[in-house]
């Protein structure tokens, strides 16, 4: 990559995360209506898939600009300010014709519940993305296609713009409305350099069965797929001249605590391995390293540069 362009900049959501801890899969039963229950713990953070992508790559490393939307009310100021005191890069829209979002996330079992409301990143409008300074930036990470509903019929000439001028990593998360736009997602897959899917999406997207039929249509239209399976590991496939080469990644061994975060470590870590021009099977490594370690942690895993990341590979072979 060439070494005076900024990095990377990154398209996306930004919210506030309110994480109640302590209620167990009993909590989704109707006898709770109108009880009262105690918590174990609440944490309030700030998060969104696009934004938890530049938290994690600055705490490795990566010169990271993004763009979000927020509203001119108390969760906005918030944000600003955390943004300041942590001196977090950004091009953040205010606006106070949007209210800034709020994720409600409760634990249950070992999976999750998300109760959203994201007017701002809803709103995001096209005159508001900075396409053409993005060019000057070595890599766009482009997440959550589905939340950024404005964005999305401009995505396809955003993408189309910058390809060949910078390279493209895309995420688009699960879709609260279950319909995944097929073909829209097809045609952007085109002009994406790295596609970044998790099995629910892959199969959603595709309308496919089995992860097999899902990544073969999907790297019939993108060249490198990498597609995320929890606690299964990842697996990736990459096209060369038409054709497939296929790398199953196994799941590093932890002590499980929470899988919030896993996939926006992971997608940290393969952009950052892939921009350092790595292996497949090195960034996978790295990128699964990621997605392990933020398993391992309630809430954000404060990665201490890319060190601790080796350390614990290392320490793992
Ligand atoms: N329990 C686990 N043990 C080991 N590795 C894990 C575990 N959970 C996740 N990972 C690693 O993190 C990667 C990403 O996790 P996951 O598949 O949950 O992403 P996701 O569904 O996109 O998550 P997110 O909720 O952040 O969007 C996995 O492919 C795997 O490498
Ligand atoms: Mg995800």
């Amino acid at each position: 990559m060439s070494s005076n362009k900024p990095e990377i900049f990154v398209i996306g959501d930004i919210n506030i995360d309110l994480s109640l801890k302590g209620i167990g899969r009993e909590f989704c039963f109707s006898e709770n209506l109108g009880r009262e229950i105690n918590l174990d713990d609440v944490s309030l953070e700030v998060g969104g898939s696009g934004f938890n992508f530049v938290k994690i790559g600055n705490s490795m490393g990566l010169d990271i600009n993004f763009t979000g939307k927020i509203g001119d009310d108390f969760f906005g100021d918030y944000i600003n300010g955390y943004l300041k005191r942590r001196k977090i890069k950004n091009r953040l829209i205010k606006s106070n014709k949007v209210k800034t979002g709020i994720t409600v996330l409760f634990p249950v079992d070992k999976d999750r519940i998300y109760l959203t409301y994201n007017s701002g990143s809803k709103n995001l409008d096209i005159k508001e993305v900075p396409v053409e300074d993005i060019k000057n930036y070595n890599h766009l990470h482009y997440s959550s296609y589905y939340l950024l509903e404005k964005l999305q019929e401009h995505t396809i000439e955003i993408f189309k713009y910058l390809k060949n001028k910078t390279t493209i990593s895309f995420d688009t998360g699960i879709d609260p409305k279950n319909e995944w736009q097929k073909d829209n997602i097809l045609s952007i897959l085109e002009y994406t350099d790295v596609f970044l899917p998790n099995r629910a999406e892959a199969l959603n997207i595709t309308k496919s069965n089995n992860i097999e039929d899902a990544l073969d249509v999907l790297s019939d239209y993108c060249d490198l797929v990498v597609l995320k399976l929890g606690s299964e590991g990842s697996v990736a496939v990459q096209k060369n001249n038409k054709k497939k080469k296929k790398i199953f990644m196994p799941p590093f061994e932890i002590e499980f605590r929470d899988n919030s975060c896993c996939g926006d470590s992971f997608n940290a870590g393969f952009v950052y391995s892939y921009l350092r021009g790595e292996t497949l099977e090195e960034s996978l490594k790295f990128a699964s390293a990621c997605g392990a370690l933020q398993a391992t942690k309630l809430g954000n895993y404060n990665f201490k540069g890319k060190k601790d990341i080796y350390n614990f590979i290392e320490r793992r072979n």
